[in-house]
């Protein structure tokens, strides 16, 4: 296989060149994780808040009263009142090449597989490619998330669609397209040399282009042989500023398959690891069934798992052991994925309930304000994007989503008695979705807004 170094681009890139804006209204976010400081050390809540943001990012950001003179003449602020301003939520792992796959019947992971095989297979086509990623991006914004890391299908021009479509709508997504030359139909499998090849020239047309990075996608150890591993080791080396973006232990059965592949490795996580793919930049999806020996590996590498537990729900692939990921000797980074589409929603908040079902059922109670973090600033995290976005702070790129605690007659009704802010966040996190997503803000504009007849753009 030949390679070819490059240098990298530093992905750090203000894009939009926009009006200023203010945002006013009750404000959360996050100075720490609260896993590790405890909730009151880690949120801080601004009940009548002020954001001011100039050419895509936020300038200030506090209470109202302190910050009201530092207005930018004429800059009138939209004002949310009885909202919660809070920064765009993260998604962390999802495919966007399976949004038509969503809610295929079927029994575990890899019958299930089958189903999204055939829907991957017309990203072939391009003209679909694009209409499925308008409709992903859209879909993601009337969700509140601003950011994605998403696989694409094996197709380039696949993952073409997809940066094409965020960049239209001042998002900030991570994709690649995906890897895999073994272990799936014929039409769908490229080779160790194409996976660098096409990678390569997609990395150098997207990475650190506008807000847009790329990920380094191979799908799991079982669809890729040795050499082609090789490869994304060969890619990630010449390109570190790269994300590296892969599935790991999410169904039991793919451990002793991948030992029967890999019999020189030791486990699952070792091929990543043997293959140079584990650091700060790399997120494992699932990571269910990994040791706590795999577990302290990620620790020590920096290597995020992000956590998706409507899919896992869905797929019965099993209950991912938060409190031991996040409380052990060497806490991991963990973030939430919505898994489109073996998760079933698109919604963060809706993530937030299930990580809070799968964890009760682990005997474990995930307070709200910890499963807001892992939706926004965890996410950043995962992502190496932790100084960029995730906690509205000064500096950072103005990505946020304002919710609306009466956004049903339920919601409205339990928030209406909410004790304090940690009771209200719960009550949006069990009983929230895309109805309570007031609005969508991208590099300091108006990407969404509920309100409004345009589903994009009225800002
Ligand atoms: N493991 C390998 N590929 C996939 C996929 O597309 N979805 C899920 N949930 N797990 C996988
Ligand atoms: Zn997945």
């Amino acid at each position: 296989m030949t390679t070819s170094a490059t240098t990298s681009t530093t992905p750090d890139t203000p894009t939009t060149h926009t009006a200023p804006l203010a945002v006013r209204g009750p404000l959360v976010r996050f100075r720490a994780d609260p896993f590790r400081t405890g909730n009151a050390a880690a949120l801080e809540h601004e009940p009548d808040g002020l954001l001011i943001c100039a050419d895509g990012r936020i300038t200030a950001a506090g209470p109202y009263a302190a910050l009201r003179d530092r207005l930018p003449a004429g800059t009138e602020p939209v004002h949310y009142p009885g909202h919660l301003i809070t920064a765009g939520f993260v998604d962390a792992h999802t495919h966007y090449v399976q949004m038509e796959a969503v809610a295929a019947f079927g029994a575990e992971l890899p019958d299930w597989l089958d189903h999204t095989y055939v829907a991957e297979e017309r990203f072939a086509d391009g003209a679909h490619a694009r209409r499925v990623a308008a409709s992903f991006c859209d879909e993601l914004l009337r969700n509140g998330t601003t950011t994605a890391l998403a696989f694409a299908a094996v197709y380039p021009d696949s993952a073409d669609a997809l940066f094409e479509e965020a960049t239209r709508r001042g998002m900030r997504i991570a994709a690649g397209k995906v890897l895999m030359d073994r272990n799936a139909p014929d039409a769908l499998l490229d080779t160790a040399q194409r996976a660098y090849d096409e990678s390569a020239a997609l990395i150098q047309r997207w990475h650190g282009t506008g807000r847009n990075l790329y990920a380094i996608t191979p799908r799991f150890a079982p669809a890729s042989t040795p050499d082609q591993l090789e490869a994304a080791r060969a890619l990630h080396a010449a390109h570190p500023t790269t994300l590296v973006h892969t599935h790991i232990a999410e169904h039991p059965d793919e451990i002793p398959w991948v030992r029967s592949l890999f019999p020189d490795r030791d486990g699952y996580l070792d091929v990543y690891d043997h293959y140079g793919l584990l650091g700060p930049r790399t997120v494992l999806a699932h990571g269910i069934h990994l040791t706590a020996a795999e577990r302290d590996r990620c620790a020590r590498t920096g290597t995020a798992v992000a956590h998706c537990p409507s899919s896992n729900l869905y797929l019965g692939s099993g209950l991912f052991p938060l409190r031991e990921a996040k409380e052990g000797d060497h806490p991991l980074t963990v973030a939430l994925g919505t898994d489109i589409g073996a998760g079933t929603s698109f919604a963060l908040l809706q993530t937030m309930r299930d990580a809070h079902r799968v964890a009760k059922l682990r005997g474990y109670a995930l307070d709200a304000v910890k499963a807001f973090y892992l939706a926004t600033r965890g996410g950043a995290e995962a992502l190496g994007l932790a100084g960029t976005i995730g906690s509205l702070t000064p500096g950072q790129e103005a990505d946020f989503t304002v919710l609306d605690p009466r956004a049903t007659p339920l919601l409205a009704d339990r928030t209406s008695r909410a004790e304090d802010i940690e009771d209200l966040l719960f009550a949006l996190c069990i009983l929230g979705d895309d109805r309570t997503v007031r609005a969508t803000y991208t590099a300091g504009r108006r990407a969404y807004d509920r309100d409004a007849a345009t589903p994009f753009g009225a800002g």
